[in-house]
């Protein structure tokens, strides 16, 4: 059994996730963050990290880690890959909007390197996606649609979990739903997934009130990956098993 704290490098540091994962795996003695990047490569003066700061672009430098956990942007994303795949190392991802060039890429590298890649790290929305999936089939017939709201910045829409909730929805009843997408204040994350049937209409809802959940659950899994095969990982699998 390993005894070492996993070595992490945080790639997005700076940004809302960054920091709570920085945050949050300082308090965890099964973690040492030894590396930290964002786009200027410099820790915000409200940080504090004892990692070395690097660019995105210069990631060959990072001291040595195990896994790599990247919660940054589409464009920074395939550097982030291509250092854990020239290292042999993990990745957890949570970045959403990747175009399908980057999500083959990523099933490309699966070949050589463990990683997980999810839109949604939460436990409640890893149990959402199989509730809807139950109602979604139960309910062939019924219109079904995926309202979701976030917090101005967020950048892609709808979000990714959503996208994943509709795969959900599909997987249960054959077609996707429709989508609708609000950005407003500083909402963290809230799903509605709506099945509408005559005269009635279900609503299975998830809110997440705290970004701590997400960086929990990721920081679980670079736990959980340490030492895995190569392979994409299912995040239910990873997170469900004792
Ligand atoms: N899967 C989930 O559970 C989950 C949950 C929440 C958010 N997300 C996703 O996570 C991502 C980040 O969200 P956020 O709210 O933390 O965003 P954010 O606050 O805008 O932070 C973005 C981070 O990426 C860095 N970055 C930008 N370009 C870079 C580059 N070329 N190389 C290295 N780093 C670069 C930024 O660095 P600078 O500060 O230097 O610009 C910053 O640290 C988004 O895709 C969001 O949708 C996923």
């Amino acid at each position: 059994m390993e005894t070492e704290p996993v070595r992490i490098l945080v790639h997005g540091a700076s940004g809302r996730m960054g920091r709570a994962l920085l945050r949050l795996a300082a308090a965890d003695p099964r973690l040492v963050v030894t590396a930290a990047a964002s786009r200027s490569g410099v820790a915000p003066a409200d940080v504090r990290s004892d990692a070395r700061w690097l660019t995105g672009a210069r990631l060959a430098d990072a001291p040595e880690f195990d896994v790599a956990i990247d919660f940054s942007l589409p464009d920074a994303f395939d550097a982030v890959l291509a250092a854990c795949v020239a290292r042999g190392v993990a990745l957890v991802s949570g970045t959403t909007g990747l175009a399908d060039a980057q999500l083959a890429a990523l099933d490309a590298a699966a070949q050589r390197i463990p990683l997980v890649w999810a839109a949604n790290y939460s436990l409640g929305v890893a149990v959402l996606a199989e509730l809807v999936r139950q109602a979604a089939q139960a309910l062939p017939g019924w219109d079904a649609d995926i309202v979701e709201a976030h917090h101005v910045h967020k950048k892609d829409a709808p979000s990714g979990t959503a996208l994943a909730l509709g795969r959900a929805v599909a997987a249960g009843r054959g077609r996707e739903p429709h989508y609708a997408s609000l950005r407003a204040g500083d909402i963290v994350g809230e799903h509605t997934v709506q099945l509408t049937g005559p005269g009635e209409r279900l609503e299975l809802v998830h809110r997440a009130t705290d970004r701590d959940v997400f960086a929990r659950g990721a920081l679980e899994v670079a736990v959980r990956l340490r030492g895995r095969a190569p392979g994409r990982h299912a995040l239910g699998a990873l997170l469900f098993a004792s």
